[in-house]
């Protein structure tokens, strides 16, 4: 057990910059996995990855693995953690698949649970016969997550019984996900694809999801893939080459201005998101199929209201990141205090033309994908910072960026787009889970 009270973490996190050690120690991140990721709403998966009965997917709650599965009744989705009942044992490491009649058995002793986790046979049952062993004990099944919710399609869980339900945890956050789907014409969509891209991180999870509205950076950190697209574009004017990709890559090199009108918005519980009715995605070029298809579904007013809609990343803290714009959303994974997986996972809006498919992908391929353009650049500067952040070369991490001048209209906390109220507001959170809420802030 970590021997941090809740003054020490306190004195972790102050207004304008934090400690450290939010980065770089490993009791840090073990009372993170507990406190936050241990109590927060965590992404699950996309009910598309499991159409049928039996269908399951692996992945991890924090740090724990569990198995999301369709039930036998085709109905209900469960989220299972993924260990034996008998001696603890992992009993699936594929990353997805189908379990014939929805039942799941031990590799070690062949005990065999169905797709709600209840214990149903084992080998030789008079073993157990007469010596106080209840069979029906969820203990000696694959107990299910505390809490399982769907929110159009989208399933989270959490470790916690206690805590709000899931549209209140999501508050403002879900306007992005119903936005995603709205941009199908008939109102669905569908994971691509059997697993996303997977991207090793050599450094702590919260760098991540801190770069996302990070607008300071694209203009430094991603100029040379900036200036790349340019000479492109110079070198071939008369030509389509290199067009669907600079549509997707130029606005990386946006400049200051550009970020700063997009504006942040900051939420309760550390969600977050930049733009609004204007984003990266602004500009991208309308596909006329596309828009006569919206049209049709939802008439033209209703499809103006829906695709002039733009975030660019909208944060749902601590595990995921949506962009309805380009249907795609990224998953936090953490694995040790300097060490976390970024998933990334794309969505085809169902009724809506191939082009739409393929610029998604193009994206994803572009800027999310671990050979893109653009998150090797963002990865190698987290690099640095947890370097230095575990060497001791800095001791505090500034956040004063436009300190005091966000505006706070109800819940929600405004701010140009350079601010750094996007990092300070997921501070607030952090806080507060880390420390019960002794903190005040109400998350
Ligand atoms: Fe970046």
């Amino acid at each position: 057990m970590s021997g941090l009270a809740t003054e020490d973490l306190k004195r972790l996190v102050e207004s304008a910059r934090v400690y450290r050690d939010v980065y770089a120690s490993p009791e840090v991140f073990e009372l993170e996995m507990a406190r936050i990721w241990g109590h927060a709403w965590l992404y699950v998966g996309h009910q598309s990855q499991v159409p049928e009965p039996g269908d399951f997917i692996t992945t991890t709650l924090g740090l724990k693995p569990v198995i999301m599965v369709r039930h036998t009744d085709g109905e209900t989705i469960h989220v299972l953690h993924n260990r034996c009942g008998h001696r603890g044992a992992i009993v699936c490491y594929q990353r997805h698949g189908h379990a014939k009649s929805g039942l799941f058995r031990c590799p070690y002793h062949g005990w065999i649970f169905r797709s709600d986790g209840s214990l149903r046979t084992l080998p030789s049952p008079g073993g157990y016969k007469d010596v106080g062993f209840d069979a029906d004990d969820p203990a000696f099944g694959m107990p299910p997550a505390a809490r399982v919710a769907m929110y159009r399609g989208f399933v989270f869980a959490s470790l916690s019984a206690e805590g709000p339900d899931l549209p209140n945890f999501l508050g403002e956050a879900a306007d992005t996900i119903d936005n995603m789907v709205d941009r199908s014409p008939v109102g669905e969509i569908e994971v691509t694809g059997k697993v996303g891209h997977r991207f090793l991180h050599r450094n702590n999870w919260k760098f991540f999801i801190e770069n996302l509205h990070d607008a300071m950076h694209p203009m430094v950190a991603h100029a040379a893939t900036g200036d790349a697209v340019k000479q492109v574009l110079d070198a071939y004017p008369d030509s389509d080459v290199g067009r669907p990709e600079a549509e997707v890559i130029a606005p990386f090199g946006g400049s200051y201005d550009f970020f700063d009108e997009m504006g942040f918005v900051g939420l309760p519980r550390g969600h977050g998101y930049m733009g609004g009715s204007k984003s990266i995605f602004s500009h991208y070029q309308m596909y006329p199929d596309y828009l006569a298809a919206m049209e049709e579904a939802y008439g033209t007013a209703r499809t103006q209201e829906i695709l002039s809609y733009n975030k660019h990343n909208t944060l749902v803290y601590p595990s995921c990141t949506v962009r309805d714009g380009i249907q795609s959303i990224r998953v936090v994974k953490p694995v040790s205090v300097n060490e976390t997986v970024i998933e990334s996972w794309t969505f085809r809006l169902k009724g809506a033309p191939q082009s739409m498919l393929d610029r998604t992908l193009r994206y994803s391929r572009l800027i999310n994908s671990p050979a893109s353009c653009v998150g090797p650049d963002d990865m190698s500067c987290y690099d640095r910072i947890q370097e230095a952040a575990a060497a001791g070369t800095i001791d505090w991490i500034d956040l004063h960026r436009h300190l005091g001048r966000e505006v706070r209209d109800g819940e929600r906390l405004t701010a140009i787009g350079t601010s750094d109220l996007a990092l300070r507001n997921q501070y607030l959170a952090w806080l507060d889970y880390m420390t019960d809420g002794a903190a005040g802030h109400a998350a």
